[in-house]
């Protein structure tokens, strides 16, 4: 019997630090993730000095309880990953760091994981990968449609022209005055709203591009016109009102890769894959395909994905030396 591969993943990209253990690329031992969250809501977002700050001193804590919970110890461990961009470069450098002295102390490979390769490798845990398959990014920082046809093979056949969708529902959270991060709000309160707002149906196009600037610049305008008339703002219904529209442009896009490029199955990647209309209108539209979703502790950021795709990279021996940099802006 072959031994067991097992990997330590470290994500701190942004603001989550985390360190997985994954045995053989699909069980996940452990998956500690450290929020920053409070201490970036009373900015609004998140203020990249402070997440770096953060990132130190949680660093040693994600990895001790992520050996805790698994009874392992370092030795036990057949390579260290991290993710290496995108994301802010004070963050990044914590958990390269981590990582790299950890595979050099200890002897083992180091492996360099993209942010978003992760968060597309969060669905091996659920299913096996059909090729061709198609992958709807959506986070705070991406939007993008991604096919491959095999393994860490990507192609971006989309993306968006301006805004992040996540970004977009954080700013328009912000408008109405609910805390950061937005997302999840929205979703929320659209729960008890109407889509009674007018706003524009957005990129009514054939290309495979996304845009979401011009919505957000509507819900902005939106409610300095009305609260300058005196009117009061139906903050359920226009958080549906903007959804339904910021939805309904993921979902069709979505639909148009999957005709175009004969996808086989549909992932769906990233923070905002977690929104409760997305999941519904995605798997009802696209019902004659296999549309898998992580669960929510999958969606957002966390080091497990990262050791998903760590160990399909182990395998291909896609390994990295200690030269290796952050690179804060990288493509997939
Ligand atoms: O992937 P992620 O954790 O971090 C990045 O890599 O950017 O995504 C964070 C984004 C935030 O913009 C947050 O507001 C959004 O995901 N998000 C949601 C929901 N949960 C998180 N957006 C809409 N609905 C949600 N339920
Ligand atoms: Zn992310």
């Amino acid at each position: 019997m072959m031994k067991d591969i097992i990997i330590m993943a470290i994500e701190s990209s942004c603001d989550e630090t985390s360190c997985s253990i994954i045995r053989n690329g699909l069980k996940i031992e452990s998956n500690i993730v450290a929020s920053q969250i409070k201490s970036h809501k009373r900015f609004g977002g998140v203020v990249p000095e402070v997440a770096a700050r953060h990132h130190v001193e949680a660093i040693t804590y994600v990895v001790d309880q992520a050996l805790n919970e698994t009874g392992l110890s370092l030795e036990d461990i057949d390579a260290f990953s991290a993710t290496t961009g995108p994301g802010l470069v004070g963050s990044l450098l914590v958990g390269v760091n981590a990582a790299k002295t950890l595979s050099m102390t200890y002897n083992k490979p180091f492996i360099s994981t993209h942010h978003i390769a992760g968060h597309i490798y969060a669905n091996k845990f659920l299913t096996e990968f059909k090729f061709p398959l198609l992958t709807l990014v959506v986070s705070g920082g991406h939007t993008e449609l991604v096919v491959m046809k095999d393994e860490l093979d990507f192609e971006v056949i989309g993306e968006t022209l301006d805004d992040a969708v996540g970004e977009a529902y954080d700013k328009v959270a912000r408008v109405l005055d609910l805390p950061y991060p937005g997302g999840p709000h929205i979703d929320r309160l659209a729960k008890e709203g109407e889509p009674t707002y007018s706003l524009p149906k957005l990129m009514d196009d054939d290309s495979l591009y996304f845009s979401f600037s011009g919505i957000k610049s509507a819900v902005i305008n939106l409610v300095h016109n009305e609260t300058q008339r005196g009117n009061e703002i139906r903050k359920a219904d226009l958080a549906c009102s903007f959804q339904e529209r910021a939805v309904e442009l993921l979902v069709r896009k979505t639909k148009m890769a999957v005709r175009k490029y004969g996808i086989t199955q549909v992932l769906v990647a990233g923070g905002v894959a977690a929104n409760s209309r997305l999941r519904a209108k995605i798997v009802e539209d696209l019902n004659n395909i296999e549309v898998v979703l992580p669960p929510l502790s999958l969606c957002t950021d966390n080091a497990a994905m990262i050791g998903a795709c760590s160990y399909q990279q182990f395998v291909s021996e896609d390994f990295a030396t200690m030269e290796e940099k952050v690179r804060p802006n990288i493509d997939l």
